[in-house]
C-alpha cells in the first residue's frame, strides 16, 4: 500500500467536500466585495510555512476557504482584461479531465479522448463560419499566435533545418502584445514586426498595408505573415479582413488571424467577422468568449500538412505505427506540446449541456451589455467615450471638472477607487496615448441592471475623489 493510496470512499468524502464548498462559493460570488479587501503581506503570510513534511489529512481542505474567497473574478461586474467567466458545467468537465488524466498525445494512446477533441475542434471551427478547418486546444491566445506564426515561417522561410530565419510580420499598431512576444521566441526578431497604422475605429488601415509592404520588397526583406486581429484588447476592433486577405494572396503572405478575443463571437455575430475564413490560422480563446474555465485556447488552421511541417519531429519513442489517418494521428505532429491536458473535454460537456445556441443568445447579451454601457456614458455629461463598442470592450473616461492635463492622472486614481469601492472592477487601456477605462463583457452572468450598477459605482467613486 502506497503512502499516497486514496480509497474510493475517502476520495468521495473529500469531493463532497469540495463541491459544497464550491456550492457556497458559486451562491456568494454575485454579492460579495469583487476584489479582496487584502494587502501583499496578507497573501504572503498565508502561505509563508511552505509545504507540510507530514500531510494533515483532511484537516488540508481548510486552507481552501481563504484561497477560494480570495478569488472572485467570475463576478457579474468584474469587467476587468479579456476574463471569461468559469461556466461551471465546464468547470465539472475540467474536473472530469482531471480524474482520467489522460495525456492527449496520439490516438493510440488516449483514443476517445483524441477524437473527442478532433470534433470539438472541428465543430468550433464550422460555429464560427471556418468549415473544414482543423487544429488544436493550447494553452490560450498566446500559445496559439506562437504556433500560428511558427506555421507562417515554416511554410514560407523554413528554419526548422537550417537556423536563422528571416521576414517581416504585418499587424496593426492595435496588435496584442503576445505577437511581438512570437516574432522574437521564434527568432524573427521584434524589429521585424511592422506596425501598421489605424483608421479613426482602431482598424489597420489596408493601404498602408500594402504600401508597407512594397517598401520592404523594395528595400530587399523577405514580407511573410500579415496578423489581423479580429476583436483588438483595447477596444474590440476587428481588422478589415477581406481586403487584408486580398493583400496577403496578392503577395504570396501568410495570413493568420488573432482572434483570441473575438473571434468566438462569429458564432452570434457572423457578419462583423466577413471574411475570417479567409485565414491560414486562427487563434480563439474559449477561455474569453465561450466563458469556459482557464486554460482553454484553440489554434485552427487551413492545412495540416503546413502544421506538419512546423511541428512534426517524431522521435521512434513517439512514432505511431498505423496508417489509418485517426489511428495513426497525433497531437504532437501539429503542435509545440507533447503532454497535453483533455481541454477539449470542458468544452465538449458544456456545450452539450447547454447548446450552442445558449452560447450565441450569452455572446448578444454580452454585446447588448456593452451597448447599454455605452449609451449610458453618451448620456452622462460628465463622461467620454473614447471609442465605439463594436463588440464588448467599452472605453471611456471621466471630463467633468477635471483639467485637460490631468485628467489621465484623475482616471488611474479614478479606477483605483473604483475597484477599491469592491462592487465593480474596470481596467484601463491607452487610446491616443490617453489612459482610460476600459470594460469587457465576456461573462454570462453580467445583466442589465449589473451595468447600471457598474456606471452608478463610477460616478459614486468620482464623487468620492472630487
Ligand atoms: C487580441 C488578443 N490576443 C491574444 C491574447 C492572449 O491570449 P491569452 O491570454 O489566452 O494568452 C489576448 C488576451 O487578452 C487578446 O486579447
Amino acid at each position: 500500500m502506497s503512502a499516497l493510496d486514496v480509497t474510493p470512499a475517502q476520495f468521495r468524502r473529500l469531493a463532497d467536500r469540495i463541491s459544497s464548498l464550491a456550492e457556497q462559493w458559486l451562491a456568494d460570488l454575485d454579492s460579495r466585495r469583487i476584489a479582496p479587501d487584502t494587502t501583499g503581506a496578507v497573501t504572503e503570510a498565508l502561505f509563508a510555512e511552505g509545504l507540510p513534511e507530514e500531510g494533515l489529512k483532511d484537516a488540508a481542505l481548510e486552507a481552501l476557504k481563504p484561497v477560494m474567497d480570495g478569488s472572485r473574478a467570475g463576478n457579474a461586474r468584474f469587467l476587468a482584461y479579456v476574463f471569461g467567466s468559469g461556466e461551471p458545467v465546464g468547470v465539472l468537465g475540467d474536473y472530469v479531465a482531471s480524474v482520467i488524466n489522460q495525456n492527449v498525445t496520439a490516438w493510440r494512446s488516449a483514443p476517445t479522448i483524441v477524437s473527442l477533441e478532433r470534433s470539438v475542434v472541428r465543430s468550433l471551427a464550422r460555429a464560427v463560419g471556418c468549415d473544414g478547418f482543423t487544429g488544436s486546444f493550447a494553452g490560450g491566445g498566446s500559445a496559439a499566435n506562437l504556433m500560428g506564426l511558427a506555421m507562417a515561417r515554416e511554410a514560407l522561410a523554413p528554419a526548422n533545418e537550417e537556423g536563422s530565419p528571416s521576414g517581416v510580420v504585418y499587424a496593426s499598431s492595435e496588435v496584442h502584445m503576445s505577437i511581438p512576444k512570437a516574432m522574437a521566441l521564434l527568432g524573427l526578431g521584434r524589429k521585424n514586426l511592422r506596425l501598421i497604422p489605424v483608421d479613426s475605429e482602431w482598424r489597420m488601415r489596408p493601404e498602408l498595408l500594402e504600401r508597407a509592404i512594397a517598401e520592404d520588397r523594395a528595400a530587399g526583406r523577405r514580407p511573410l505573415a500579415v496578423v489581423a486581429t479580429a476583436g483588438t484588447v483595447n477596444t474590440g476592433a476587428v481588422d478589415p479582413l477581406p481586403e487584408v486577405s486580398r493583400i496577403a494572396r496578392a503577395q504570396g503572405l501568410w495570413m493568420h488571424v488573432d482572434g483570441a478575443y473575438g473571434a468566438l463571437a462569429a458564432m452570434a455575430l457572423p457578419d462583423a467577422f466577413e471574411g475570417m475564413s479567409l485565414a491560414d490560422s486562427l487563434s480563439m480563446d474559449a477561455h474569453k468568449w465561450l466563458y469556459q474555465p482557464v486554460d482553454c485556447g484553440v489554434l485552427l488552421f487551413r492545412d495540416p500538412g503546413a502544421a506538419r511541417k512546423a511541428f512534426s519531429f517524431s522521435g521512434d519513442y513517439v512514432r505511431t505505427m498505423n496508417a489509418d489517418a485517426v489511428e495513426g494521428f497525433a497531437f504532437f505532429d501539429e503542435s509545440m506540446e507533447l503532454s497535453r491536458r483533455a481541454r477539449a473535454l470542458k468544452v465538449w460537456l458544456s456545450v452539450r449541456y447547454h447548446g450552442l445556441a445558449a452560447f450565441r443568445e450569452a455572446i448578444r447579451r454580452d454585446v447588448e451589455n456593452a451597448r447599454r454601457m455605452e449609451s449610458l456614458i453618451r448620456a452622462a455629461p460628465e463622461l467620454e467615450l473614447l471609442a465605439p463598442a463594436r463588440l464588448s470592450a467599452v472605453c471611456f473616461r471621466y471630463a467633468g471638472r477635471v483639467p485637460d492635463s490631468e485628467r489621465d492622472a484623475f482616471n488611474a486614481r479614478l479606477m483605483a477607487r473604483i475597484n477599491a469601492r469592491g462592487r465593480a472592477y474596470l481596467s484601463n487601456a491607452t487610446l491616443h496615448g490617453r489612459f482610460v477605462l476600459r470594460a469587457c463583457f465576456v461573462n454570462h452572468r453580467t445583466s442589465p441592471e449589473d451595468v447600471d450598477t457598474v456606471m452608478a459605482e463610477v460616478l459614486a467613486a468620482a464623487g468620492e475623489l472630487l
